[in-house]
């Protein structure tokens, strides 16, 4: 098998039984979104403004966030795409929870790469969000994907952590930021973890995962070279999650470095759409 093929099969297992633990713990809260909230963050609600579209989400997870695209923010219908089995069983089951018939929210489990296969419309809004491009060894592929599945005219979003952010150690401080990562995709980052962001010890059985860092610059010509343009590229001083040991929130959930005395960006939003010819 080669290297493509196990990365995504190894970084399956993982998820998948990241699917299973993750809507237990307290970062999901599935019970504040059974009655009601949004799991959607302020900034893709305030840039991302899509009442009555037809929504593509690649990389849904368990589809919280789908979802709430639809029962919060009036997306007519949504397709949500995840690779972990188990992830789309459960989003499955929230949309009935929720009320949400299979015309307005529908889940496929398929790897994004081979999502074309598995798909034929087109959408007049793909969104991605916070931990996706991690994930994925070949961006220009993704940005095929992304351009294959677009309306022409259709917008693209995505809200992710910053590339300068990646090579920094968790153990970083404001006085200590240690590189520990590259900065650009020259190699997989392989690391064994016994949970994730949510929980950091659910006893994992499929400790291993593969993540590939992705520069700005390959962010935004994979995009471009896909047939979009550029709308915007915003960058955040903040993280949407705890990046750093160090880090503190605010009551908008955004995490910062104390006393970093000039600010750096640790989350990107970027916007795009599809050429018409
Ligand atoms: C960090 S989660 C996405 C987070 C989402 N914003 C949330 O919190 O619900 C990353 C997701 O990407 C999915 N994923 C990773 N690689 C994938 C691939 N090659 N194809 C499809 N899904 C993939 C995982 O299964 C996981 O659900």
């Amino acid at each position: 098998m080669d290297d493509y093929h196990n990365y995504i099969k190894e970084n399956r297992a993982h998820w998948d039984e990241l699917a299973e633990h993750h809507p237990d713990t307290d970062f999901y809260d599935i019970e504040a979104f059974l009655h009601g909230e949004s799991t959607l963050r302020r900034l893709e609600r305030e840039e991302l403004t899509i009442t009555n579209k037809r929504l593509l989400h690649l990389q849904c997870h368990f589809g919280l966030d789908t979802l709430s695209w639809i029962r919060n923010e009036g997306v007519a219908h949504a397709t949500g795409v995840d690779f972990a089995p188990t992830a789309i069983e459960t989003a499955r089951e929230l949309r009935d929870k929720v009320g949400l018939s299979s015309n307005e929210a529908r889940f496929i489990e398929s790897d994004i790469y081979e999502l074309p296969s598995k798909l034929e419309d087109t959408f007049e809004v793909v969104f991605t969000s916070y931990g996706t491009i991690y994930w994925l060894p070949d961006l220009q592929r993704w940005a095929e994907v992304i351009a294959n599945h677009l309306e022409p005219g259709g917008i693209f979003y995505i809200a992710d952590g910053h590339p300068l952010a990646g090579p920094f150690d968790y153990e970083s401080t404001a006085d200590d930021l240690r590189i520990a990562h590259p900065y650009f995709n020259t190699e997989a980052t392989t690391e064994e973890f016994d949970g994730s962001y949510a929980g950091w010890d659910f006893g994992l059985e499929n400790r291993r995962s593969h993540g590939f860092s992705h520069s700005i610059e390959e962010i935004i010509t994979t995009l471009a070279d896909a047939g979009l343009r550029i709308k915007f590229l915003h960058e955040h001083p903040w993280s949407f999650f705890q990046r750093f040991e160090a880090m503190e929130s605010d009551e908008d959930d955004r995490w910062r470095l104390p006393n970093l005395e000039y600010d750096l960006p640790f989350t990107f939003s970027l916007k795009a759409q599809k050429l018409t010819e």
